[in-house]
């Protein structure tokens, strides 16, 4: 196939779409013939989640590429998550349909200055969140994703001297409850650090029934109030199970869909940012993935994700210990 100039300028397919396309039934036809299975996160747009094959949490998503047996994974997520699946499942074409669809968290991390880090730092297990690079994976012991990270840090011995990257916020947090003192990378991610507590507050006064759920990566004091913290997949978990049915959600809006999908009788505020008047919080790399992307992507298989075979070879080791771990513990 011959790559446009266009295309690797832009990092996705920009051809037109013949007018009068229906782009889901057409996406599904084209994934039935070509054997490709379509993964979402949470955080895409409803559309493109309510076409995937499997929505989830990044935890969730690994251990589905990890099981797969299509030809093609098509990752509707961002480029982390098509790395992972990459390097999970070498011999498969993985796609993601946009190359910008990057993440502030996995970048606030750039694999030099952290392997610079870990050097300065002999003696310790090095312990990376997903949302990072492929390369900076490969200086790592062990992987753990939001859903994960508190067993898997409790896994080793209580004195073993740990280095958490890249999100300062998620290392805090598990470090507040475990009782660990690891030492932090200072990443975060952009979305996450911008709720407002003093907004989450007034919500919770004009809705004083509400239940508070928050994603790790938020910035301590809004954890501090949360009723619930946990991965998008705990978060909606708890959502489903709880009796309440009011909840300010702290983290990225797009998990509403879900939230709303499943429990059409509750009702889902988000929370607002600190920056802007805006109600809700989006992840403007998420919302690169459009059907149209989708679409395109699956029929001219492009973008590609691809990995350096020395790097994926390393990054492998600390992402196969996080699923064995996390298979062990049942998570
Ligand atoms: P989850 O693993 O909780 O889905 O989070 C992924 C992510 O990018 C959070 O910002
Ligand atoms: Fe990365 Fe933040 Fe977007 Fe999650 S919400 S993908 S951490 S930039």
């Amino acid at each position: 196939m011959l790559l446009k100039d266009s295309w690797k300028q832009k990092g996705y397919v920009d051809e037109p779409i013949p007018e009068g396309t229906n782009l889901k039934e057409e996406i599904r036809r084209m994934a039935r013939e070509k054997n490709a299975v379509i993964m979402a996160h949470y955080y895409t747009d409803g559309e493109v989640q309510d076409l995937a094959d499997f929505v989830g949490d990044s935890l969730a998503l690994a251990q589905k590429a990890a099981q797969t047996d299509a030809d093609i994974i098509v990752m509707c997520g961002v480029h982390f998550m098509g790395e992972t699946n990459k390097i999970l499942c070498p011999n498969k074409k993985v796609l993601v349909p946009d190359l910008n669809a990057t993440c502030s968290l996995a970048e606030s991390c750039n694999a030099e200055d952290f392997s610079k880090f870990v050097a300065d730092h002999p003696g310790h297990t090095v312990i990376s969140y997903v949302n990072t690079t492929a390369a900076t994976k490969a200086v790592t012991d062990v992987v753990v994703t939001s859903g994960n990270a508190r067993q898997i840090v409790e896994s080793f011995p209580k004195d073993e001297k740990i280095i958490f990257g890249p999100d300062q916020n998620l290392g805090g947090y598990i470090n507040s409850i475990t009782g660990r003192q690891m030492l932090l990378w200072n990443g975060a991610c952009h979305v996450h650090e911008k709720f407002s507590l003093e907004k989450i507050l007034a919500l919770k006064q004009e809705h004083p029934e509400a239940k508070i759920l928050v994603h790790p990566e938020c910035k301590g004091p809004v954890v501090k109030i949360a009723d619930k913290v946990g991965s998008t997949a705990v978060l909606l978990k708890f959502a489903i199970e709880n009796e309440a049915t009011v909840f300010i959600v702290a983290t990225e809006s797009g998990i509403l869909h879900e939230m709303q999908k499943r429990c059409p009788q509750k009702t889902f505020i988000p929370a607002p940012p600190n920056d802007s008047t805006c109600a809700c919080n989006e992840c403007n790399y998420m919302k690169l993935i459009t059907l149209q992307k989708v679409y395109n992507c699956l029929k001219y298989e492009w973008p590609t994700v691809e990995v350096d075979p020395q790097i994926a070879e390393r990054a492998l080791v600390p992402i196969k210990r996080m699923l064995e771990i996390s298979e062990r513990l049942g998570l």
